[in-house]
């Protein structure tokens, strides 16, 4: 089936009909575009369990903090489209920030707790923008399953918190990380880092690691883990810790002693790109 690509509600309702009519599951990965193969691994589990892949693109004002960042954020529509036409996707929602926000959003969706710590506390405001504009795209396009990529784990938090608290049906399904041969996650900021700070930004996920290989030899105390880890980025002006959290996997809260499963969480500045990343670990040894 060609590639439908549509920019209002009304055409995605038309265009989501003959789909709904085949009877198959449909899958929704819903993206912010400049897509990656860490997008591509979304795509590409939707489209090995469902019938139907629906993608989004929008760049959406109401998760951005700053200003600069969404001004900076990068837009390269054509190959996302080639992208998703090549990875057999069946349609693709690329609607402009009128079409998504006609009444200036006055009624928005307040996450809770989940988005206290980590990125919320930071970022104000990303959450409640996230959790609307997905609430929104999943009235839109009321798929069966919907996916989210681990290496925002704060976000598939949020989202699996508010699925089931305002009991939207849909499955949500949390795909691994997708990264670079040194560890990098990848993520569409990254073209922003010159070359310098492309050869130190694997440090975070490195620094993630030390953390995961503490919490699995026994460590309990979520400073001393934290200490640990920091201990591992490089001492460069470029770099600039932004947080380390240990976290329990479901609430997001950071947890006071570890015990069994945790997230460790961070996000660091290198110049002026924000990267984020995390692990998810176990405790093994007491
Ligand atoms: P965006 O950053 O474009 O990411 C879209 C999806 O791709 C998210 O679920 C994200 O977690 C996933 N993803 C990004 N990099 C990944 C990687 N290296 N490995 C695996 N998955 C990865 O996240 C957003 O957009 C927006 O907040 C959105 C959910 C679309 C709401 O606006």
């Amino acid at each position: 089936m060609p590639i439908v690509v549509v920019e209002t509600v009304a055409a995605l309702r038309l265009g989501l009909e003959p789909l709904r009519r085949a009877g198959v599951t449909i899958g929704f990965v819903p993206t912010m575009g400049a897509l990656h193969d860490g997008h591509a691994g979304l795509i590409d589990r939707a489209r090995r369990d469902c019938g139907r892949v629906v993608v989004s693109i929008f760049v959406n004002p109401l998760q951005f903090d700053r200003p600069d960042d969404l001004a900076r954020y990068p837009r390269t529509l054509a190959r996302d489209l080639e992208m998703c036409s090549s990875r057999g996707v069946d349609l693709v929602f690329v609607p402009d920030a009128g079409e998504m926000y006609p009444s200036k959003a006055v009624c928005t969706v307040d996450p809770g707790p989940v988005a206290e710590h980590c990125c919320g506390r930071y970022r104000t405001g990303h959450f409640r923008g996230v959790a609307t504009v997905v609430t929104k795209l999943l009235n839109m396009v009321q798929p069966d399953v919907a996916y989210f990529g681990e290496k925002d784990a704060q976000q598939l938090a949020v989202i699996r918190r508010l699925v089931a608290d305002l009991n939207i049906p849909v499955a949500i399904v949390g795909v691994p990380t997708v990264r670079e041969e040194d560890g990098l996650a990848l993520s569409s900021r990254n073209v922003k880092l010159d070359p310098e700070e492309r050869r130190l930004a694997p440090c975070l996920y490195a620094a993630l690691q030390e953390a995961a290989l503490r919490v699995e030899g026994g460590a309990a105390d979520p400073d001393a883990i934290r200490q640990a880890a920091a201990a591992r980025l490089p001492r460069d002006e470029r770099l600039r810790l932004e947080y380390l959290e240990v976290v329990d996997p479901e609430s997001f809260q950071p947890v006071t002693r570890v015990a069994g499963e945790v997230i460790v969480a961070g996000a660091l500045w290198v110049g002026r790109t924000r990267l984020i990343d995390n692990v998810r670990c176990r405790q093994l040894a007491e």
